[in-house]
């Protein structure tokens, strides 16, 4: 496995392996790899001759200086996973090499970016778009693999791919989950004990919720999932969206969309956990 931090290297890589007519996928991660992470790379593997990997935690989509600070970093143990996993490339850059200059590139993907993450998380997406299509532009792969627990995220690099117009196609990948429920996320090492005692709460409730779609209308489901993953004092939640699968807007009633999402920021102490479920 090639471990570098310099983009001409991987672009240089990938396209000797296209010259002998392989296919590259693409898995982007910021580090801190967990068994999700590992799913998407094994996803990678079967779809593409050679697998790439980047591991780069990207200031640009973090509105908030501390969450950005306190992100997770363990780069040794991430190559070690990735390594074992079969991974051909890891991209590991520095700051300065994806940003000689601070990217200024304004993305506009109206209405998917107004509604809870993009409404809560200003800027948030504008980042991931200018990340990805930096990644994008070194890697150039023939696929590249997110997982759905970041669903607006999976819609809006669905359009991203569309508006720059480029031949990648977007591999969505089932959530990973813990014993207990708890989505996967680079974030639940963050949790304390009491934290991650009451994390599983979030699926927990998600998955009645799925259940009481025949007795109650979207507003009333929203009113019941907030309450009751409030109930739990270390959690509380940010949002909980009844949405349109397609366009992430959110639903009156259960016949104004074709599939529906139910998607939850909830703060634990200071972590951040989203999660989302398929309820039509
Ligand atoms: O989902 C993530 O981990 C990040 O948003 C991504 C896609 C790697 C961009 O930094």
């Amino acid at each position: 496995m090639l471990i570098t931090g310099n983009s001409k290297e991987v672009s240089r890589q990938v396209d000797f392996i296209k010259s002998s007519g392989k296919t590259v996928g693409f898995v982007p991660t910021m580090g801190a790899l967990h068994r999700g992470h590992i799913s998407l790379v094994e996803q990678c593997n079967k779809e593409c001759d050679y697998t790439v990997v980047s591991v780069f935690v990207n200031p640009t989509q973090f509105n908030d200086k501390e969450d950005y600070k306190r992100y997770p970093r363990v780069p040794e143990e991430d190559s070690k996973m990735l390594k074992e996993a079969g991974c051909d490339l890891v991209f590991m850059p520095t700051e300065q090499e994806i940003y000689p200059e601070p990217d200024t590139s304004i993305f506009d993907f109206t209405p998917l970016d107004k509604v809870m993450e993009g409404a809560f998380r200003p800027g948030h997406f504008n980042g991931v778009a200018q990340i990805v299509s930096r990644l994008f532009d070194i890697v150039k792969p023939d696929k590249a693999f997110f997982g759905l627990k970041d669903f607006q995220q999976l819609a809006i690099i669905r359009r991203l791919v569309q508006q720059v117009n480029r031949p990648v196609t977007i591999v969505d990948c089932n959530i990973i989950r813990e014993a207990d429920g708890l989505a996967m996320s680079s974030r639940n090492m963050l949790l304390n004990a009491d934290q991650r005692e009451a994390a599983p709460t979030i699926y927990r409730v998600l998955m009645q919720a799925k259940e009481l779609v025949t007795e109650l209308n979207p507003d009333q489901l929203k009113a019941y999932v907030t309450d009751q993953i409030n109930v739990n004092s270390e959690l509380k939640i940010e949002y909980a969206e009844v949405v349109d699968a397609g366009n992430l807007q959110p639903i009156k009633a259960w016949n104004d969309a074709q599939s529906v999402q139910l998607c939850v920021a909830v703060q634990v102490g200071k972590i951040r956990l989203i999660d989302n479920i398929n309820l039509i």
